[in-house]
């Protein structure tokens, strides 16, 4: 039988607003964790920069809520301190540039997200922020003029940051009640625009995070984690609810960060120690999103680390009703589980543990393997039975730009042709995939190390890791390979 992807597939890429607009302080727009991340590198971590309570500045290592800073302390943009995120690629002004760029690639489908800091500055406030919702509905009749249907992540890493500091983050139950505010918002504004929507990006780095190891959890830690998550279902499950009343036709999406975990040996501790993981790290969010209830696992899972969740009476019903529609993952690497002590382990985000010999890693240490996601397109699709979409894959590597401006990214083109052959294998062996979008279409500033240099894009950004750049667009190698992918419908990449 000849392999082929369904008519009328969806093929784009993706980027993530605090990631690639940039124009941090413009447009009302309030601040998030971002903008007061320092850059890293695959060595050194990204920091968070404050004020102490007695007015000294500092910084934090662990970005995002895993950097703790001081007790009476305050986030703070430092002067001493570059921020990539503050310019990112500058998005929020070349938008029409970009999404002509995508569109001459031939893109059905673009993932953004909204910045939910330039519709309520501060999270809480009374009235949205006219001038972001202007800037939204702007970047969205673009996408239409090119026929490209806009696929957007309500919540992208960035929650504003006034919610951290006056309310304590996701851990305090009021953030439910804004975040469906917000989305209420969104959706009255956009519902002639805007048909898919993804309630939370990777919902599921919050136990990943804390499983990980080198990473030493404390049972407060997974007490505030697990309570977190739980705020964040109800308010996925709450604005699907909503969004569904207020267009019976948008299509909701959770969105995973999806590894596949393999037992490095064939010691039944390993097997068991791996199916594990995929309750902890994958299953547990998934199965509350798109089944509307906690696992089986979880209460094991709980008691584990002493955990007693704050599951109020509606909750669960709540959960019940709020299932989204299709399940959306990322994927960029596999990873090895194993209960025996080994030497030969790997250090990139994510992709920690046992190095497996089968396979290659990047630069920056993540496994390079196109079948984990052939395995795992089957067997998320043969435990929900929903539409799939894969919404992040990418290679993040070195580019070279020749002296005639050209740039030869065959690695990158290697990387998602094998991909896209694994998709059409799982296609093909049944599982119903709708779309796939690249991340990183265009390069972007890293959500893990800040970096420019780590690039994932079809197209180049003359910026780097200092700030020194024009912003200029260019076309990669792997733009022109992937806009005869896109103009064949798959078939020039399984026929290479
Ligand atoms: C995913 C995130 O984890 O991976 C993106 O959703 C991120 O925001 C992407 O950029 C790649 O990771 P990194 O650290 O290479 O930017």
């Amino acid at each position: 039988m000849v392999k082929a992807f369904p008519k009328g597939f969806f093929w784009g890429g993706a980027i993530a607003a605090n990631q690639a607009e940039g124009a941090y302080n413009e447009g009302g727009r309030g601040l998030v964790q971002t903008d007061v991340t320092t850059g890293g590198t695959v060595n050194s971590p990204r920091y968070t920069t404050y004020i102490d309570k007695d007015g000294k500045p500092g910084k934090a290592g662990g970005m995002g809520h895993h950097a703790r800073i001081p007790e009476g302390a305050k986030y703070a943009v430092l002067d001493t301190e570059y921020y990539p995120n503050h310019k990112a690629v500058d998005f929020y002004h070349r938008y029409k540039e970009d999404i002509a760029l995508f569109a001459e690639m031939g893109y059905s489908i673009f993932r953004l997200s909204i910045s939910w800091a330039r519709i309520f500055p501060n999270g809480d406030d009374v009235e949205p922020n006219q001038e972001g919702l202007d800037f939204y509905r702007s970047v969205f009749e673009e996408c239409r003029k090119y026929n490209i249907e806009p696929l957007v992540s309500i919540w992208h890493f960035d929650t504003p940051l006034a919610l951290e500091e006056n309310y304590g983050g996701w851990n305090n139950r009021k953030l439910v009640g804004f975040y469906v505010r917000y989305c209420e918002v969104i959706f009255n504004e956009y519902k002639d625009l805007v048909k898919y929507w993804l309630t939370f990006n990777e919902i599921n780095n919050t136990t990943m995070f804390l499983d990980m190891m080198g990473n030493k959890g404390t049972d407060a830690d997974y007490q505030a984690g697990y309570q977190q998550l739980h705020h964040q279902f109800l308010a996925s499950a709450r604005a699907v609810q909503i969004g569904h009343r207020i267009n019976p036709d948008f299509k909701f999406g959770n969105m995973i960060c999806g590894i596949t975990f393999y037992p490095a040996t064939c010691d039944p501790a390993d097997i068991l120690a791996n199916q594990h993981k995929w309750e902890s790290g994958i299953y547990y969010c998934g199965d509350v999103q798109v089944k509307g209830k906690y696992g089986t696992y979880a209460k094991r899972l709980w008691k584990e680390h002493n955990v007693e969740l704050d599951i109020r009476e509606g909750d669960l019903e709540d959960l019940a009703n709020g299932t989204v529609d299709m399940y959306t993952f990322s994927y960029y690497m596999s990873n090895n589980v194993t209960t025996h002590d080994t030497d030969d382990k790997v250090a990139g985000n994510f992709s920690t543990g046992a190095r497996n010999p089968y396979l290659t890693y990047s630069d920056w240490g993540w496994a390079h393997d196109p079948r984990g996601l052939q395995y795992y397109l089957e067997k998320i699709y043969d435990r929900y039975e929903v539409p799939l979409m894969v919404v992040e894959n990418g290679l993040g590597a070195f580019d070279t730009v020749e002296e005639d401006g050209s740039i030869h990214d065959d690695y990158r083109i290697d990387y998602h042709r094998a991909h896209i052959k694994a998709m059409a294998d799982a296609i093909d062996n049944g599982v119903d995939l709708i779309a796939y979008t690249t991340w990183g279409c265009i390069d972007i500033v890293s959500a893990g190390t800040g970096e420019m240099r780590k690039r994932y894009g079809f197209i180049y950004v003359d910026m780097d890791d200092e700030g020194n750049g024009t912003m200029n667009r260019s076309r990669k190698d792997s733009f022109y390979w992937y806009q005869k992918v896109l103009a064949t419908n798959g078939q020039s990449a399984l026929e290479e």
